[in-house]
C-alpha cells in the first residue's frame, strides 16, 4: 500500500516533469521564431529599398519642384539594374546611365559648389544656405549618401555588408559616385565653386574624384569661371601660391576650359564658420 503511495508520488512528479520541460521546448521554440520573424520584418522595413525610397520622399516632399518629374520607385527600380546579379568587382560607371537619365534636376547656375577634403564644412554650410549647392544636396546624391551597396553574380538580392573596399575594384559604389560626380560637373553652369583644404599639403590632389573626374567633366559651353574657396585655419601656411593650385591652374588654362576663368581666395575657417551660423551675414559676403 505504501509501496503504490510512494510509485504513484513519482510517477505524478515524472509527470510533472515531462510536461515542464514540454512547457520549456515549448517556449523557446516560439521565442526562437518569433526572433526569426521579428529580424525578418525588420530588415525588411529598414532595408537598402525602403531607406532610398524614403530619403527620395523627403526630398521631393521638401522640394515640390523636383516631385513632379521623379518617381521614386521608377528610380530605384533603374538603380538596382546597374549592379543587381552581377559581380560586384565589375560594375562599370556607365551602368549608372539610366539613372542619370531617370534622375531629373537642374541646379541652378552660379550655385554648384564642388569640394575635396572639406566634406563636412561645405556640408554644414550648404545645409544653411542655400546659395550654393553640391552633389549630396541635390535629390541623386541625398538618396545614396553614405550608403553601401553591392550584389552577386546571379543574385536578385542588394547587400549591405560584405561588399568590396572602396579602392578595392570597380565596385558599384565607386562607380556610382564617380557617374554621379561626372554628371553633376558636366551640367553645372555660371561661376562655379570648389572648396579645399588649406591645411592639407595638396589642396588639389591628381588623385581625387574632383581633379580626375569633375574637372575632366565641366564644360567650357556653359561654365564662366572656377572660383576656388581654400579654407584655412589661423596656424595654416597655405596661399593660393601653393604648387597643387598652380597645377590646377595650369590645367585650366591649357586645355578645353582655357576660356574658363580661374579665381581662387583664402577664406578663414573661422570665416566660413560665421556664415555657417550667422544667416544675417548675405552669401556674397561669405567668400
Ligand atoms: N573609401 C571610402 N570612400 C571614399 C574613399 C575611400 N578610400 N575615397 C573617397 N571616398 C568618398 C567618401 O565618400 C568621401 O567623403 O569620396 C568622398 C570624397 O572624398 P575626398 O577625397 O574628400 O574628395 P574627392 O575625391 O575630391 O571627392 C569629392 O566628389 O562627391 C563628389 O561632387 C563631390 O566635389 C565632390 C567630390
Amino acid at each position: 500500500m505504501e509501496y503504490e503511495g510512494v510509485a504513484s508520488s513519482s510517477r505524478g512528479k515524472q509527470k510533472i516533469n515531462r510536461c515542464l520541460l514540454i512547457g520549456i521546448i515549448t517556449f523557446l521554440a516560439f521565442a526562437i521564431i518569433l526572433a526569426f520573424v521579428l529580424v525578418y520584418t525588420l530588415k525588411k522595413e529598414h532595408g537598402p529599398r525602403e531607406t532610398v525610397l524614403s530619403r527620395c520622399q523627403r526630398y521631393l516632399d521638401a522640394n515640390p519642384s523636383a516631385s513632379s518629374v521623379n518617381d521614386c520607385e521608377r528610380i530605384w527600380s533603374v538603380f538596382e539594374q546597374a549592379y543587381v546579379g552581377k559581380d560586384p568587382c565589375d560594375v562599370a560607371p556607365e551602368a549608372y546611365d539610366p539613372l542619370i537619365k531617370a534622375v531629373q534636376q537642374k541646379v541652378p547656375c552660379n550655385e554648384n559648389l564642388f569640394w575635396s577634403k572639406t566634406n563636412e564644412m561645405a556640408h554644414a554650410l550648404t545645409k544653411n544656405r542655400n546659395c550654393l549647392m553640391t552633389l549630396e544636396d541635390t535629390l541623386l546624391g541625398f538618396m545614396f549618401n553614405g550608403l553601401t551597396w553591392c550584389s552577386k553574380n546571379g543574385s536578385k538580392e542588394t547587400f549591405t555588408t560584405g561588399c568590396p573596399g572602396w579602392m578595392e575594384c570597380i565596385n558599384p559604389m565607386r562607380s556610382f559616385w564617380i557617374r554621379a560626380s561626372a554628371n553633376f560637373a558636366a551640367t553645372a553652369c555660371g561661376n562655379v565653386s570648389v572648396m579645399l583644404n588649406g591645411s592639407i599639403n595638396s589642396p588639389f590632389n591628381p588623385d581625387s574624384i574632383f581633379a580626375s573626374v569633375e574637372m575632366q567633366n565641366f564644360n567650357p559651353a556653359t561654365m564662366d569661371s572656377l572660383r576656388v574657396l581654400l579654407v584655412t585655419k589661423e596656424t595654416d601656411m597655405m596661399t593660393c601660391s601653393n604648387k597643387s593650385l598652380m597645377d590646377l591652374q595650369t590645367l585650366l588654362s591649357s586645355g578645353p576650359l582655357r576660356a574658363v576663368t580661374y579665381t581662387c581666395r583664402v577664406i578663414p575657417h573661422a570665416k566660413v564658420k560665421n556664415c555657417i551660423d550667422d544667416l544675417e551675414i548675405p552669401c556674397s559676403d561669405c567668400w
